[in-house]
């Protein structure tokens, strides 16, 4: 019988050649490559078909949207951008505010109890600028629908010297006697004006 380590020794050339002929195999496969082609871009035809599934909408393009959706400021009226008239869905025409003046204007407005004349211009309400001026004037509502913020113009009818902006407050009586609401009049003239004072 043949010694085992004799017979291991005879076959080391055949496991040679195993072993060259197995990475001469891998070799060529891999040189070869697995004949896999990528497949052609079908993204563009992807989205034409995608558009054309899409009805066409009237919407304009995209200019004045507020990101985040939240939306500051009020709807603007359609047809018409800000300081102009537009009109309404059913037809009926919306009118410009009286802080939509064509040409910003300043007025010598003497604030009496504060003991100051400042210029105002015509298109703010007399609360926001005399604020502005660092004055803690009275108000609560802002929108012309209670009369904490009243003041007295002493110079005469108030509608004479400021534009309201949907006051519903004050009669006309009233507004004769020169009262008027700040946080919704917009200077028209100059004028003296105590702050603070309701009728
Ligand atoms: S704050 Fe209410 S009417 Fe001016």
């Amino acid at each position: 019988m043949l010694n085992p380590l004799i017979a291991n020794v005879a076959n080391a050339p055949a496991i040679v050649l195993g072993v060259i002929a197995t990475l001469t195999v891998v070799l060529v496969t891999s040189l070869k490559g697995t004949g896999w082609e990528p497949t052609t871009d079908i993204s563009d035809e992807v989205l034409e078909r995608r558009a054309s599934a899409v009805p066409e909408t009237d919407f304009p393009e995209p200019g004045n949207r507020a990101v985040g959706g939240g939306g500051g400021g009020g709807a603007i009226p359609a047809g018409g951008a800000e300081g102009e008239e537009g009109e309404l869905e059913d037809g009926s025409a919306v009118s410009a505010g009286p802080a939509d003046v064509e040409e910003v204007e300043y007025f010598d407005v003497e604030f009496v109890k504060q003991g100051k004349t400042v210029e105002l211009s015509n298109d703010e309400p007399i609360l926001e600028q005399g604020e502005d001026e660092g004055w803690d004037l009275p108000y609560a509502c802002r929108q012309g629908q209670c009369v904490s913020c009243a003041g007295h113009i002493t110079d005469g009818p108030s509608e004479d010297f400021v534009e309201h902006d949907n006051q519903q407050m004050l009669e006309e009586a009233e507004l004769d006697d020169g009262y008027t609401l700040t946080c919704v009049a917009y200077p028209r003239d100059s004028f003296s004006i105590e702050t603070g004072e309701a009728p």
